[in-house]
């Protein structure tokens, strides 16, 4: 009887699980595999790319923009583009630029990642590949950590891809590393800052931020009256404001719009894929904000704290690949630019709401993604390894493709219902093998009966009606209600219930 009841409850979920398991090198970025765009004719192709190579200095000019490397640390110092000298803060020292870095051990060191040998990896007309690396070794003071740092730049391509390797050999000694970044200081003329096409604004100067009174943390602070552009007085800046789930952040950058430089000039970071992210793709992370600085943030403990698993020990070997990114340089006399649509926080309460208990039911827009191996959830915390996910069709079927060889454990989550699944099975990824993983069902928890639930269980508080905060602590950041979480659920607590 007692099970009767409960199946009676049961709502199930049928994953149809294919996945398509293809070898795909991370490096794949390197120049060789890279295709090089048709050149039709002599006359139309555009130049050869060129490297000139200093005392201190490595320049790579292809035509169309101009990088400069300080040699051999590893630090970009410099990107000519249509006849700006530096479109990086020239003002700022050479460190403080373009650079990769980490944050370490107890008391939270930034270690700029700076390297000892500069190596070039591929040099044709086509594509230069130049490696900046070091190996760590027990006399240092620096992350016990073995860098290599890539960047290639393409002809014909406005733009540099970057990655870079990290290895930490068995007998390095345990440490944290809670943050890993790759960070530009733009030129100051860079004022306005575009996430999204709903979610960009004007931005203030560092100055005019620094000169600002504090909120409750250091972080915010109000915009004085002081503050050249009418339109920012009195509003709030907050780096964290500008933060985006990992699946979401894959776009973002600054223009110097054309009252500042002629012609105006867009930079923008590009990460395709996110498998080299920590914490899932549901992890919320900065991207960019004042200075004007741009980030691309590849592990932290932002929005999480110390349950993120950051702790590396000795005699436990590891290595990873971070990247790739493309930074993208662009210019128009316009100043709007269109990017990809992003929706956010869009209202899944029809499509699930309507359960149907006690069938099995296709598993619609689920999240899948293979993650080192662990607990059920254990991906929303994992630092150290990749994370391929993938979301189902409404059939429940899914495929994940390019997935690094490799220890996996499978796990998912369904809009609308609680719970972590967790596929009981090792799965070891082989180059070049496929593995169907044919039906799959997932039983969510269920204790008992639901009396009553407020909000749908779906990682996203869009459903929650937020009222605006006092006028008197608003940004600009946000041009779409959607944004602004303006929901039309609205619930007074024992007086409206949502049914199931
Ligand atoms: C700044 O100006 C606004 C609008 O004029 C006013 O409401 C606000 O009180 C002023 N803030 C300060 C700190 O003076
Ligand atoms: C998967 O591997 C872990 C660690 O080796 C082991 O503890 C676990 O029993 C394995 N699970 C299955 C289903 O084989």
């Amino acid at each position: 009887m007692e099970k009767v009841a409960r199946r009676s409850h049961l709502r199930q979920f049928a994953f149809l699980l294919i996945i398509i398991i293809e070898f795909s090198l991370l490096l794949s970025v390197s120049s060789q595999e890279i295709p090089s765009r048709n050149h039709d004719t002599a006359d139309n192709s555009p130049p050869a790319v060129q490297l000139d190579t200093r005392h201190h200095t490595v320049t790579v000019d292809n035509g169309l923009f101009q990088v400069t490397f300080e040699k051999p640390s590893g630090y970009l110092i410099g990107i000519k583009y249509k006849g700006l000298d530096n479109v990086l803060e020239w003002r700022n020292k050479r460190t403080g630029r373009g650079y990769w870095d980490v944050v370490w051990g107890d008391d939270g060191l930034f270690d700029k990642m700076e390297t000892q040998h500069f190596n070039v990896i591929t040099q044709t007309d086509d594509n230069v590949e130049l490696s900046f690396s070091k190996t760590w070794n027990s006399h240092d003071r620096s992350v016990p950590l073995n860098i290599d740092k890539r960047f290639v730049i393409r002809r014909g391509v406005p733009g540099i891809h970057m990655y870079a390797i990290l290895e930490r050999q068995e007998d390095f000694p345990s440490t944290y590393m809670s943050q890993m970044r790759l960070v530009f200081k733009l030129l100051r003329e860079f004022n306005f800052m575009a996430l999204s096409d709903s979610r960009q604004t004007i931005m203030p100067s560092e100055n005019e931020r620094k000169h600002s009174p504090n909120l409750g943390f250091k972080e915010a602070v109000v915009l004085s009256n002081n503050t050249n552009d009418p339109q920012l007085r009195g509003q709030v800046d907050d780096k964290y404001q500008f933060s985006y789930e990992n699946k979401d952040n894959k776009l973002h950058g600054w223009i110097a719009d054309s009252d500042k430089l002629n012609p105006a000039v867009g930079f923008w970071l590009i990460t395709p894929s996110n498998e080299f992210r920590n914490g899932g793709p549901h992890k919320q992370e900065l991207t960019s904000h004042v200075g004007p600085t741009a980030l691309v943030m590849f592990a932290s403990t932002h929005y999480v704290g110390r349950e993120m698993d950051t702790h590396y020990e000795q005699g436990k070997p590891w290595k990873k690949v971070l990247g790739p990114v493309f930074i993208y340089l662009n210019s128009a006399l316009l100043t709007k630019i269109q990017m990809s649509a992003r929706h956010y926080g869009k209202m899944l309460k029809d499509r699930y709401m309507k359960q149907d208990h006690g069938h099995t039911m296709h598993a619609h827009s689920a999240f899948v993604g293979l993650a080192p191996p662990g607990a059920a959830g254990s991906w929303q915390t994992d630092t150290k390894g990749y994370q391929f996910w993938t979301q189902t069709d409404k059939h429940g079927r899914f495929e994940i493709k390019h997935v690094q060889p490799g220890d996996y454990n499978l796990y998912a989550w369904v809009p609308g219902f609680i719970g972590d699944y967790k596929l009981n099975l090792n799965i070891t990824i082989q180059p070049g093998k496929e593995i169907d993983l044919g039906a799959l069902i997932y039983d969510p928890p269920r204790n008992g009966p639901t009396l009553w639930e407020i909000g749908i269980p779906d990682r996203t508080a869009a459903e929650f009606f937020i009222p605006d905060p006092y006028p008197t602590r608003m940004n600009r950041i946000c041009k779409d209600p959607v944004d602004r979480f303006d929901s039309t659920m609205h619930f007074l607590v024992g007086l409206i219930f949502q049914r199931t």
